[in-house]
Order: structure tokens, then sequence, then C-alpha cells
């Protein structure tokens, strides 16, 4: 018999694995974990001012606020961090008005492509507020972009995000790190989160299991389950949804070797505020969702219910005492036994050590990885974002031609 086909059929965990290890030679941000952070270290030890504030949108932000928004109550940062990403002008006013002291700010440009509308219109606006040049401005970009040139030329530092590092991947570069660092949050900590799931990763161990055990299901079940609801017990982990939402739908929302259109639906909500609006849906509703929820371990928290007795309420008085931690994980605990008790919705919960560096940036990492597989098993390439940049071209012809 002779035999030909057009399709493309299934990959093997096998394949999966050897194809994203050879990519860590074209693709950046699995190697990130590798690189030398001193360069970062040293600009933040030399940064007088305490405002930090970052200009940028999607993967040049959206990382960073993730990784600020869950440690910063759990540090003493001595410098503040803001983001001004959106051009909502109500937005950048209250932003800038919490800011208080522009003279006293450190401004971070990041934008990969050096060109994004965004970016560079609140850029301008800041120009037109405080005088921006070495002393308080400072770049993160491509080597050779326009943002790039104007930094050379305008005697700025300026700091590389690597080529081959995506935007939404790229939080473990110069984009997360150098802001982070100067606020004060161990970059080396947060790399070594990293690195230990890239070792448990390559060296097919713990991490390897679990990222290839739920990347197969989740493409292999998407066309019953095809909503990934991310449910964080924490609300520092709000950031985290944000990213995980951008990193999942820019990724994965793709069309595949096969001229199919591929695409998991992130949702990402918070516990236990959501077990009081969304989890009804999960529980009554469609047959379509997967839920993971995240837990933190230990909150390093001794916050407790009071032993104070409310007149008519004496009834729940068997919460006295309880530290609010131990309530949080009991409300998570309650929420994943209610949905597997169902038995018809796909569930798994991944806890976390602590509110710090290495929880954080390992949960962030092993969500790239998984992102990763993904994408390979569904034939798709998770590093572009077509979708995106027709947006980018359409504002841009607009505003040039003044519609
Ligand atoms: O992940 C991506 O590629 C995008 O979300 C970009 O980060 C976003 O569009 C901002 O682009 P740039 O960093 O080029 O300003």
């Amino acid at each position: 018999m002779h035999y030909q086909h057009n399709f493309i059929p299934t990959i093997s965990d096998e394949d999966v694995f050897n194809h994203i290890a050879a990519q860590r030679e074209s693709v950046g941000y699995y190697n990130l974990v590798h690189q030398d952070t001193s360069a970062f270290k040293e600009y933040a030890s030399k940064v007088k001012q305490n405002n930090i504030v970052v200009i940028g949108i999607g993967g040049s932000t959206l990382g960073t606020y993730a990784i600020y928004k869950f440690l910063k109550h759990s540090k003493n940062l001595d410098k503040k961090l803001f983001f001004l990403e959106t051009t909502d002008p109500i937005d950048i006013k209250s932003k800038l008005k919490r800011v208080e002291d522009l003279q006293d700010t450190l401004f971070i440009i990041i934008s990969k492509s050096g060109t994004t509308i965004e970016t560079v219109s609140i850029f301008k606006y800041i120009n037109s507020l405080v005088k921006c040049d070495e002393h308080n401005t400072v770049v993160v970009t491509e080597s050779d972009s326009k943002l790039n040139q104007y930094a050379v030329a305008n005697g700025l530092r300026n700091f590389e995000i690597p080529k081959n590092v995506g935007g939404r991947f790229s939080v473990f570069s110069a984009v997360g790190l150098l802001p982070l660092a100067i606020v004060g949050i161990d970059i080396d900590e947060l790399l070594d989160g990293a690195k230990k799931v890239y070792n448990s990763f390559f060296e097919q161990k713990e991490a390897y299991e679990r990222v290839l055990k739920k990347a197969r299901f989740f493409v292999e079940c998407k066309d019953s389950f095809n909503i990934n609801v991310v449910f964080s017990y924490s609300s520092r982990l709000e950031g985290f949804n944000k990213w995980y939402i951008q990193l999942w739908g820019e990724s994965l929302g793709k069309v595949d070797r096969n001229a199919t259109r591929q695409g998991l639906t992130p949702i990402g909500i918070i516990g236990p505020i959501d077990q009081h609006s969304f989890l009804q849906l999960i529980v009554e509703g469609r047959r379509d969702k997967t839920v993971t929820v995240i837990k933190v371990e230990d909150f390093a928290s001794s916050l407790k219910i009071p032993k104070i007795g409310l007149q008519g309420l004496e009834e729940l008085d068997y919460i006295d005492e309880i530290e609010f931690s131990a309530l949080i994980n009991k409300q998570a605990d309650a929420t994943i036994e209610s949905i597997q008790n169902l038995g018809d919705i796909p569930c798994d919960v991944m806890t976390i050590d602590s509110v710090n560096e290495r929880s954080i940036a390992s949960l962030m990492y092993e969500y790239e990885l998984l992102t990763s597989v993904c994408a390979e098993f569904m034939y798709i390439n998770a590093y572009d974002q077509p979708g995106v940049e027709a947006g980018k071209i359409i504002l841009k012809q607009k505003l040039k031609e003044g519609k």
C-alpha cells in the first residue's frame, strides 16, 4: 500500500520534551535563569529616587507588577513602584498624583519594540512635566530599536531585552529584574526559584511530570474543557492572575500547522472573594472549565480573629482565635472539596510555600513552561502575536491619518 497524509498526528511526551529542550537554543526565556544579575544590582544600588515609575504595557509590565504586588507588603521595601500603562487620562492623572514628587522619581521606559503608542505617549507626557535625562530616566528595550537610538542620542542608560525573549516571557530579563532590584526585591532569589523549576523540568523530575501531564490533559480535552480557571487564594496574586491571562491568551490563541484555530481561554479569579460569585458558575454551570486552585501555605502572619462576643452572633463563636491565614486556606480546601465532590470538573491544586521571591518566581516559571509545552502539543508558535500586532498597526495608521 502507498500511503500519504497531510495531517499531523498527536505528539508524544518524549518528542515534546525534545523539542522544548532544543528550543533552548533559539527561545531566550528558558536560559534567563542562568544570567548574571550584577549589572542590575549595581545600577539599583546607585538609584537615589524614592519613587520608581515604570512606563510600559503588556509583557513589559505585567510580570513585574505580578511579583511586586505579591511581595510588596511582606518586605520592607524603601522605594515605591508605580506602573503607567494605560492611556486612560483619569488613570494617568490619578497615578501621578499618588507619585507625589516627580522630582524624586526615576522613570523606567520599557518597550521591546520601542515604538508602542501607549508607552511613547505617556513618556511624551512625562517629558512635559519634568526634564527627562540621564539623572532620572532609564530605558529597557531591544538593542536596535528606535527607543534605544533615542536613549543613546540622549545619553540615557539603557538595558537590553534580548531579541529572542518575547514580551510576555520577559519578566526574568531586565524588564522585570531592573525595576524589582531597584525597589529592593532580591532578584537572585527570584532566579533561584525559577532555576529550581528549570532543573526539575529539564532533568525530567517532578516539574516535568506535572507540566507534561497537565499540558497533555488541557490540550487533549480542550474541546470539552476550553476554559482554564486559575482560582488564586490570596489577594496578593491578583497581578499573577493578570499576567497568566496575558501569557495564556496571547501565546495559545493561534492557528496551528493543520490550519485549525487553537486556544484555551484563561480566567483568573481570587479566593475567597470569587467564592461568593464565580464559583456558582463553576459548580452548576456548563462543564467547560478546568480549575487550578493556587494556595499559599505560609502567609507569615499571625493575624487572628479575636475572641470578642457579638450579641446575637454567639453561634459563630467557633471562629474565635482562628488565624486569618488558616481561615483562607480552609476556605480554599472547602472550595476544592466542593468541586471534587462533583466528580466531573478537572481540578488541580498548586501550593506555593510562602510569600517570598522563590515561591512567586517558581510559580511563574512553571506557567511559562506549561505555556510552551501546551503550544508544542497544539503545534502552534507560542512566541508570536500577529493578532496583537495587527491592532497596533491599525492604530498607528488611524493616528497618522488623523481618523
Ligand atoms: O507579549 C507581548 O509581546 C506584548 O504583550 C507586548 O509586551 C506589548 O504589546 C508591549 O510591547 P512592547 O514591549 O514592544 O512595547
